[in-house]
């Protein structure tokens, strides 16, 4: 009988308890039996396994954060822990591991296959700046919670006559900030991929002003240049000029926590369902991921040499529309 292993790894994302629930009914509709390795690399690194059956993923596609428990693992970017952990999956008698992560978790994935072990990755970060898949795992539940938050403040923003400045995760990446911004009808968007500058982001405030909005709302990107404390500090000192009074929310993890979408749910099974299936016909070294409206799988080596470019087209439709 197959014996596969399945592990979350780095920040977490809404929809990867749907995803380990596929991988392990997929396997038990196969025959196999699958372990669940806890708390990511640092867990194949201290053979933290448990066996994974139907019931063990019971309860679980509704729920929010991993089951298994993730962790940034910095010690698995050497060698002597990658064959470490190959040794723990083999006295285990397991053949193949299920990565469920972002960047930095495939590129362990990608170092694992390249010395032999039997690797599918799974594209899950709230980010989407993982090479091989449109959208990845959580993005969507962190956009709708984004959305929420910017609504929210829209309404204390008109009462009040103020410009607010909202803080969305991302790390390098502007992906959540830019469609957050344009969902949320954002009058102005900062993203890392385009500088703008306060006095840009002035001359857009000054705009709104002037067309009669009596609030004003900036999405800021985490990894912009020019970020939401140099953005506050220069608009509170310039304050009477614009016309706002000016406050900023920071969303912070918010974003990666509740309860996970329809679409991650869905998103989870797929993917989970399909990394299983690559075993099945001796497909590694991969990532799975949606391509369009497809599940696709693209080899992890072109994951880790490649960047996800942002479409900035987006940003171009965010001006027109912020008007
Ligand atoms: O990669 C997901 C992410 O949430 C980024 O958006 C953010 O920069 C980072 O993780 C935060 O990391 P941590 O949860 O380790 O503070």
């Amino acid at each position: 009988m197959k014996r596969i292993a399945v592990l979350t790894s780095g920040g977490d994302a809404a929809g990867m308890n749907a995803a380990i629930r596929a991988v392990v009914r997929t396997a038990i509709d196969k025959g196999w039996e699958t372990f669940g390795v806890c708390e990511g690399f640092d867990g194949l690194l201290n053979s933290n396994f448990k066996p994974l059956g139907a019931r063990d993923v019971g309860g679980i596609i509704n729920r929010g954060g991993t089951v298994l428990g993730s962790a940034r693992c910095q010690e698995f970017t050497t060698s002597d822990a990658q064959q470490q952990g190959i040794r723990n999956l083999e006295s285990k008698g397991i053949s193949g591991l299920v990565v469920i992560g972002g960047n930095g978790s495939q590129t362990g994935s990608n170092a694992l296959s390249q010395s032999g072990f039997p690797v599918v990755g799974v594209a899950s970060t709230i980010d989407n700046d993982l090479y091989g898949s449109d959208i990845t795992l959580g993005v969507d539940t962190a956009l709708n919670i984004a959305l929420e938050s910017i609504d929210r403040l829209r309404t204390t923003a008109s009462s009040l006559n103020r410009a607010f400045f909202v803080e969305i995760m991302g790390r390098d990446c502007g992906y959540l900030a830019l469609t957050a911004g344009i969902v949320g009808g954002a009058e102005a968007i900062v993203i890392p991929e385009a500088e703008t500058t306060p006095e840009q982001v002035a001359d857009e405030l000054r705009h709104a002003r002037d067309h009669g909005k009596c609030h004003a709302i900036v999405v800021v990107a985490e990894g912009a240049k020019h970020d939401t404390n140099e953005l506050r500090r220069y608009f509170e000192a310039n304050q009477k000029q614009f016309g706002y009074e000016v406050r900023a929310t920071v969303l912070g993890h918010v974003q990666r926590g509740g309860v996970p979408s329809a679409f991650d749910r869905m998103l989870g099974s797929r993917f989970g369902a399909a990394a299983t299936e690559c075993f099945s016909r001796n497909e590694f070294g991969v990532l799975v991921g949606l391509l369009g409206s497809e599940v696709r799988t693209t080899p992890l080596t072109e994951v880790a040499a490649n960047k996800k470019e942002l479409d900035l087209r987006l940003l171009e439709l965010a001006q027109v529309l912020a008007k």
